[in-house]
């Protein structure tokens, strides 16, 4: 049988094929390749104005990830400060430095409270550089004296996870002393009753799932801009979606 003139053959019905190509070529190109370029143009500028603003209002505050270990507080926030074309300053590694030492090895040779005061001091330093994204350890939120510096010198955002996330993502690195003694899940656990009503006192809460940090870098950017005031619609839909 002659079948070559039927719909289903190579070579003859050829749109398939070049429609799967079209799609390939789709998905490895910007999004925005597929607009018009005057429409992309006027988008990316939209962007980089939200941003502007963003910044501008920020003035010379830094903004500050708080949250238990494994909310993504350093990936988040190096995403966050190029996005914003910030600098992105990670606290526990500037203790590191000050230190010449690891936090294991600060922890191990001098305890917590050593630690912790060194935290304390370090962090205080780094909030008068602002502007800027400065992600902090997990505990150092629960510092009084550390709280109300970066109420005064920054903007805090706590990235809110659930203890499922938190514990897939603690458990890809062994080097956090807290966890070291075994039973991370009862630890974390303990951490998030004591910690979460803290952390609540955060100027923004979002929420950290585990989706790409992009996502969540977007929400971010999405609640400042509300918060510092430089969405009024974002800030409408807020209003009308608590509202419901
Ligand atoms: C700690 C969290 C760690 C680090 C130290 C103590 C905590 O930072 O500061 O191990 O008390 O939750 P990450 O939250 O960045 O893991």
């Amino acid at each position: 049988m002659d079948d070559s003139t039927g719909p289903c053959q190579r070579g003859k019905f050829t749109a398939p094929e070049s429609f799967v190509a079209r799609r390939r070529l789709r998905h490895s190109l910007p999004f925005d390749h597929w607009m018009s370029p005057g429409l992309a143009q006027h988008n990316k500028d939209d962007l980089q104005e939200r941003l502007a603003k963003i910044r501008e209002a920020l003035g010379l505050r830094s903004i500050v990830l708080i949250g238990l270990m494994g909310a993504g507080k350093t990936a988040v926030g190096r995403r966050l400060a190029n996005r914003l074309d910030l600098p992105f300053v990670d606290a526990d590694t500037e203790i590191e430095v000050a230190a010449g030492a690891s936090i294991g090895e600060i922890f191990a040779e001098h305890g917590e409270n050593y630690f912790r005061q060194g935290e304390r001091k370090v962090i205080m330093r780094l909030l008068e550089g602002g502007p800027q994204v400065l992600a902090t350890g997990g505990g150092a939120y629960m510092n009084a004296d550390t709280r109300a510096a970066i109420k005064a010198r920054g903007l805090s955002i706590w990235l809110k996870a659930e203890l499922k996330v938190l514990l897939k993502r603690v458990g890809r690195r062994g080097n956090r002393p807290l966890l070291a003694g075994g039973d991370p899940e009862g630890v974390m656990k303990r951490l998030m009753d004591e910690r979460y009503p803290i952390y609540a006192k955060a100027d923004v809460t979002v929420e950290s799932r585990d989706v790409p940090h992009d996502v969540i870098v977007s929400a971010v950017i999405d609640a400042l801009a509300v918060k510092l005031g430089c969405d009024a619609g974002a800030a409408k839909a807020q209003s009308r979606k608590k509202a419901k």
